[in-house]
């Protein structure tokens, strides 16, 4: 049955386990995860280890203008590599697995090539990608946006972060403003391991995901400004309470999502709203706040709806903000329309998945990915793995260990599998993300 798969090779599962501790155990948190957040001195010491085994390996390892750090391997011919990689920053509440997986199981790749004597066509590469969460410096992706030239580095160095840090001054801080221009070389291919980060695959029992797309991001900053005020003595008719407007906003977007899910053509369950971060100034018991600072992210697979969702939300906050007599200011802190990714790698992925003997289902992936970007680029692709409940952005984000090898043996031989591959053309693509179907 694997006949056809390259050399029978499989990748170290200890190895790549032990590197996931090692990586984890740096920035550690309660409940087992890692907080590296984007340019602090945990992303730095996570950044250093990464590099050190990647030059074990003999990689040629350039960094870019914005920090992104690609590892490369040399095929029998020169020319564009066939590329993996995710990133090693964490959100501040971060499990092992998010972005870690996919770096440390394309280093595990070429480890096992390396060590099995295997010779590429092409070169093989792995990189990690600056600030994939925009956790501390909006937007998500940034490192990956601006390597594909979606955004000019010069734009993304002047990023001021939640702390009030700058990127290119932290870059600077910590060593990894590098050479290598921006926009960087495009890959003949791309293709990343992640940990799904839902809930599908564990319910429907099935090992792998061949990821068909990435659902959109619209993340939306509010900031709300009214009258701070005595709590006891200011009647209820007088109020421009920025808190009340903050708490009815976030109520909304619950419902506007909730909603539209029972509303939608097909029944569907496609859209999610999340306010993730609200502040109230000055955030005492008797003061009527004096303003409020929160995000909305803001999610569709369907670009249409998530316009519609957006402008709901738009209408909503416009009333009630007149309603109650306070301002408003909105400022965009990521867009990205839903992306679909290249039919001939995700049936790679789907067809190796199934030769080395796993379940596979095509499912489009609800967080945003490096892979989003790259796709720009590349006829681009991802794997999942199951998450344990689901459960991601969490210290308890799990995966066993016996799906993180599965994966990772399924990247191995995609990567392979794409060296052999002509990839030359228009790229390939679905008619949409709604492709869901199991292979057993
Ligand atoms: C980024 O990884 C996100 O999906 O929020
Ligand atoms: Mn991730
Ligand atoms: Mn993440």
């Amino acid at each position: 049955m694997n006949a056809e798969l390259h050399h029978g090779l499989r990748i170290d599962g200890d190895r790549l386990l032990r590197r996931i501790e090692d990586l984890a155990a740096i920035g550690p948190i309660d409940g087992g995860g890692s907080c590296r957040l984007a340019l602090t001195d945990e992303d730095r010491a996570g950044r250093d280890l990464v590099v050190t085994w990647m030059r074990d390996l003999g990689l040629d390892v350039t960094i870019d203008a914005i920090g992104n750090v690609i590892g490369m391997r040399a095929g029998r011919t020169d020319g564009p590599p066939t590329m993996t990689g995710s990133h090693i920053d964490t959100v501040r509440t971060g499990g092992r697995y998010d972005g870690n997986l996919g770096v440390l199981a394309g280093l595990e790749v070429i480890e096992t090539l390396e060590r099995n004597g295997v010779q590429t066509e092409h070169p093989v590469a792995v990189g990690f990608f600056t600030d994939e969460e925009g956790a501390r410096f909006p937007p998500d992706m940034l490192g990956s946006l601006v390597y594909v030239g979606g955004m000019a580095v010069e734009e993304a160095l002047d990023i001021e972060g939640i702390d009030g840090a700058i990127v290119g001054a932290e870059l600077d801080r910590i060593g990894y403003r590098g050479t290598s221009p921006c926009p960087g070389p495009s890959p003949r291919a791309f293709v990343e391991l992640h940990v799904e980060q839902g809930p599908v695959l564990e319910a429907e029992g099935v090992t792998i995901g061949a990821v068909t797309g990435v659902q959109g991001i619209s993340w939306t900053e509010l900031t709300i400004t009214g009258q701070s005020n005595h709590a006891g003595t200011t009647p209820m008719e007088l109020r421009h309470d920025p808190g009340y407007v903050a708490a009815a906003v976030a109520a909304h977007v619950r419902d506007l999502a909730v909603r539209m899910n029972a509303d939608g053509p097909e029944g569907g369950d496609r859209q999610v709203g999340t306010v993730g971060r609200l502040e109230l100034e000055p955030n005492l018991v008797n003061v009527v706040a004096a303003s409020a600072s929160m995000t909305v992210d803001l999610r569709n697979t369907d670009e249409v709806l998530l316009q519609e969702a957006e402008a709901d939300l738009a209408r909503f906050v416009a009333q009630t903000a007149a309603a109650e007599g306070v301002t408003v200011t909105e400022r965009t802190l990521a867009r990205f329309e839903p992306v679909t990714f290249d039919d001939r790698v995700v049936d790679t992925v789907a067809d190796v998945a199934r030769r080395l003997g796993h379940t596979v289902k095509h499912m489009p992936s609800g967080a945003g990915h490096d892979a989003q970007m790259l796709a720009r680029v590349c006829p681009t692709g991802m794997v999942f793995v199951p998450s344990r409940d689901g459960v991601s952005h969490n210290p308890a984000e799990h995966t066993d260990p016996a799906d993180l090898v599965a994966g990772a043996d399924v990247l191995l031989q995609t990567m392979l599998s794409l060296d052999g591959l002509s990839l030359d053309g228009a790229t390939l693509q679905r008619a949409g993300l709604d492709s869901e179907e199991s292979d057993r």
